[in-house]
């Protein structure tokens, strides 16, 4: 199969329209078999659910061209299973997991030109989502709805690829307790746009977020988990409610234990201890793992010892270990790897 013409190597994190999407309908109480189409355009009523009242949850995962020429996804059972925990929270119905894996391998297959090649610094990124389509006026849940995948190759979120970050301590909230951080809602991102907006503006990568009822714990950004490093080489990340449960960092995790043989820590991280970590990371599928050199907290500067220029040691091997199991370069944990193509 010829590969697009594409400049993979100058990819931002944008988009591209590619040949093909996956559109599946939930209508009087049932999903339709669900296929491929060409237009990448949706019609739909103005007094849509999903217009008036944000009812729309997504998700993000990728497939990588490995060193022996597959092309494969990571994890997707996982998605698939965060999905659903989404769906739940916004009153929409749940995808079984066999569906959306089998929209993974059609999207994919479909758009292989797409996918970039091994070593090209690019991946296809695929976004599947779902929201109520149906006319809605009064406040309640749609009952029709549509479930939609694209892809589109894409290179690093952060520009300057793996440049140490400068992020700020934030003021506002991403989240509000006991509220919908912990599912991938449209809504957190949609509150989240002024903030990131007037951060770019004065010249931070990323807002830092504490935890919304006390505001003296470390959160996640708006679109990645947290790993820190500590002075005596420990891997720490934060535990709340609040926080998206990261793919990524839920595997890195993985990683430092069983392949690294790293202490890792899964707990409340409170602001003041961000002095004393030796390094920071922010991890995502979209960010991989980007490492964080400065974090300003209202003019106060936490520079982290393994400064502006590189990664620190331990989230470069973090950073190796888990691309080199995307990649197909290091054996992956059975069950990580779903090929697509041979
Ligand atoms: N946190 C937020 C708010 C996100 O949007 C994402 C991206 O999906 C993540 C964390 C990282 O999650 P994952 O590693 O599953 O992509
Ligand atoms: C992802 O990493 O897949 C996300 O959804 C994050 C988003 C900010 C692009």
């Amino acid at each position: 199969m010829d590969k697009k013409n594409i400049d993979w190597g100058n990819l931002g994190f944008g988009y591209m329209q590619t040949d093909k999407r996956y559109v599946s309908t939930w209508k009087d109480g049932a999903w339709d078999e669900g296929g491929l189409v060409d237009d990448a355009n949706i019609t739909m009523n103005e007094c849509a659910c999903v217009l008036q009242y944000a009812q729309t949850a997504f998700e993000g995962l990728k497939a990588y061209t490995t060193e022996d020429g597959k092309i494969v996804t990571f994890r997707p059972d996982l998605n698939a299973q965060r999905l659903q925990d989404s769906c739940r929270g916004l009153c929409m119905p749940v995808l079984p997991e066999e569906k959306f894996l089998d929209a993974v391998d059609q999207v994919v297959s479909a758009n292989a030109a797409y996918v970039p090649p091994f070593g090209s610094g690019a991946t296809l990124y695929i976004r599947p989502y779902m929201f109520g389509i149906n006319s809605v006026i009064g406040v309640k849940p749609a009952d029709e709805f549509q479930f939609r995948m694209f892809c589109t190759p894409v290179g690093p979120y952060f520009k300057g690829g793996v440049k140490p970050l400068t992020i700020r301590v934030s003021d506002v909230d991403r989240a509000a307790p006991h509220g919908t951080g912990n599912i991938k809602a449209g809504l957190n991102y949609a509150m989240s746009l002024r903030n990131i907006t007037d951060a770019h503006e004065k010249g931070f990568d990323e807002n830092m977020y504490l935890d919304p009822q006390t505001r003296t714990k470390v959160e996640e950004t708006g679109g990645a988990n947290f790993l820190f490093v500590t002075k005596d080489g420990t891997v720490v990340t934060p535990k709340s409610g609040s926080i998206l449960p990261s793919i990524t960092r839920r595997s890195l995790v993985y990683v430092a234990e069983h392949y690294l043989s790293l202490k890792v820590e899964e707990r409340e991280i409170y602001k003041t201890e961000l002095k004393d970590m030796a390094e920071a990371g922010l991890c995502g599928t979209a960010a991989v793992i980007s490492p964080v050199g400065k974090i300003v907290d209202h003019g106060e500067e936490i520079c982290l010892p393994s400064g502006m220029s590189a990664m620190g040691p331990v989230t470069q091997k973090l950073y190796d270990t888990l691309t080199g199991i995307q990649m197909g370069r290091i054996e992956a944990p059975e069950g990580w790897i779903r090929v697509i193509a041979d």
